[in-house]
């Protein structure tokens, strides 16, 4: 049977996560580190999903599902956002009931804040329409994968699935949407795991504790977000890394005020910007998850190992521009 092939790339927020849970602006970067999605017709009516990485596989028919490996509430859980999404495709098929096979495998760290699940659930959409020779846009593919993603983050801002879908550098504000950005460069960035799983939902919780408690204390802190992002659009445009790394470190100092920092990211922090580091910060919804460092070509290994050394499992990503795409099929 032949199968199709797609994958959609990972993600880092450069500058203003937080912040834009509140209509500030952010900077969203696609990574070269990215989920495939394989799909093949079956001649049941089964929906099978295998994913790789996750050692969890199972299948649904007449909307029941079964466990074939791994923990089966584990499995429902990762799989949801996933069959949610194939729904919606196969809600505008001929026959809803087709069956399918569906295998994942992504090269992105889970629950990171690298949005993982939406760069999944967007290469899963567009191998389920290609395999159906369905005419899906890439506008639907997003609203699909959002739709899906709200079920696994509940308010979240859509960045992940922007991003999935159309790759590259895009300027990110609730009210007026994406704009894509102007990036010379390819951003030499060491991400540092801390291997720490944290809950979006529980850090956004957070801020939003600090932001009521002291909102004549948080107000500033989000204008002062809103400038950082300004500043770093003129220096992406630029190409001047050593304002990027600036702009970072200041950034991350206002998600510490927040609270959303924690050691293990301060650690990594700290030794990213020692090893020669242009700038360092967290990425994403912080305690725990993943930390960036801008680096220039030549001290990405020093980073590299310094992340290592202090218990943080390092990589080196650059800027992708090529969001969602048929690989093969
Ligand atoms: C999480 O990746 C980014 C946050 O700003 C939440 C969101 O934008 O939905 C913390």
């Amino acid at each position: 049977m032949i199968g199709v092939i797609s994958s959609a790339p990972a993600k880092v927020i450069l500058f203003g996560e937080h912040f834009v849970v509140y209509g500030e602006p952010a900077i969203v970067l696609a990574i070269d580190r990215r989920s495939y999605a394989k799909v093949e017709n079956r001649d049941d009516r089964r929906l099978f999903i295998h994913s790789s990485n996750l050692n969890l596989s199972g299948y649904y028919e007449d909307q029941v599902f079964r466990i074939q490996q791994g923990d089966y509430k584990e499995a429902r859980l990762k799989f949801n956002p996933i069959k949610l999404a194939i729904d919606k495709v196969l809600s505008k098929y001929q026959d809803a009931n087709i069956g399918l096979n569906v295998e994942i495998n992504s090269t992105v760290p889970v629950a990171a804040g690298l949005g993982s699940s939406a760069s999944v659930v967007a290469a899963v959409t567009a191998a389920v329409g290609a395999a159906l020779k369905m005419n899906i846009s890439k506008e639907d593919i997003l609203r699909i994968a959002f739709e899906a993603e709200k079920v696994v983050h509940g308010t979240a801002s859509g960045v992940d699935p922007a991003i999935a879908t159309f790759g590259g550098a895009l300027l990110f504000q609730t009210d007026t949407g994406f704009k894509p950005l102007e990036v010379k460069a390819d951003i030499p960035l060491v991400i540092g795991d801390t291997g720490i799983q944290r809950s979006t939902r529980l850090q956004v919780a957070k801020v939003r504790e600090a932001k009521e408690k002291y909102p004549q204390v948080f107000d500033p802190l989000t204008r002062c977000a809103q400038e950082i992002v300004m500043r770093a659009i003129d220096a992406l445009k630029e190409n001047d890394l050593d304002s990027l790394g600036e702009l970072m470190n200041i950034n991350h100092a206002l998600l510490y005020g927040l609270g959303v920092s924690d050691e293990s990211l301060e650690w990594l922090v700290t030794a990213a910007r020692k090893a020669g580091a242009l700038g360092a910060k967290l990425t994403g919804a912080g305690g725990g998850g993943c930390m960036i460092a801008l680096a220039r070509e030549e001290k990405l290994g020093a980073v590299s190992e310094a992340i290592q050394t202090r218990g943080g499992t390092p990589f080196i990503a650059k800027k992708t521009d090529e969001g969602v795409r048929i690989e093969q099929g």
